[in-house]
């Protein structure tokens, strides 16, 4: 099953949830993304204006920026390994954030981490989130949905979470924010933000996180009782 849509709208918490009720395999392919992103940095690889692509592209070809998810049984979820390094809590930070769509744009990352998701989806049982599950990764999903929510309910979700974490935060800033994502996510040339034909649209903007996965559980229920 691929999930797809728009940044904080929520697509991890609805692919965790519809995972853990078929008992499937979760993986969030921004961490990937993220994780790659995560090695630039600490290699020296940015210099605070250009990615070095060609020292990225040698040490991607060379194996040596390994990722994968292990399961964490105290928190029960599973956790990004760089290089078999836990690196789940770097790869949400700040440093990360900000430098991870330029990575996610470049043709030979991208080639490289659909290569690895093909080859961990390839014997199904999976939900898989991203921006290009549907049209690129998995055309031939099961079920594929798009999830969004108006940009400003984003940029107010968003807000809330920060502030409840103590941070200084000011919502036209991130309302700005949310908008110029979108706006990168989606036309950017290698596989663009876009929702497949065959996806099911849900737009969360006045659902509860409890109504919008029983709404998927639903349809992924009909699919799975069609095949047997
Ligand atoms: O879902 P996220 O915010 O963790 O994604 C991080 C970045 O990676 C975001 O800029 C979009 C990009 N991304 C992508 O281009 N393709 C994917 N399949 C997943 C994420």
């Amino acid at each position: 099953m691929a999930v797809d849509g728009h940044s904080s709208c929520g697509k991890s918490t609805l692919a965790k949830d519809v995972a853990k009720h078929f008992c499937y395999k979760y993986i969030d392919t921004g961490a990937m993304y993220r994780a790659v992103t995560l090695y630039v940095i600490e290699n020296n690889l940015y210099d605070g204006k250009k990615i070095n692509e060609e020292a990225l592209k040698k040490d991607l070809d060379e194996g040596k920026i390994k990722i994968d998810f292990r399961y964490n049984p105290e928190l029960k979820k599973p956790e990004t390994y760089l290089n078999e390094k836990n690196v789940e809590k770097k790869i949400r930070g700040i440093e990360v954030s900000n430098l991870v769509s330029p990575v996610a744009v470049i043709p030979f990352v991208r080639r490289e981490l659909v290569d690895l998701q093909r080859e961990m989806g390839k014997e199904g049982g999976i939900v898989m989130d991203g921006r290009d599950i549907g049209t690129n990764v998995f055309p031939d999903a099961d079920l594929k949905i798009f999830l969004t929510a108006d940009a400003e309910v984003r940029a107010q979700r968003r807000y809330d979470e920060l502030k409840a974490k103590g941070e200084d935060v000011n919502f036209e800033e991130i309302f700005k924010n949310v908008k110029e994502r979108d706006y990168i996510d989606s036309h950017r040339e290698t596989n663009p933000l876009r929702q497949a034909e065959d996806a099911i649209l849900i737009n969360n903007s006045n659902i509860s996180i409890k109504e919008q996965s029983e709404i998927v559980i639903e349809l992924a229920e009909k699919i799975l009782n069609k095949s047997k």
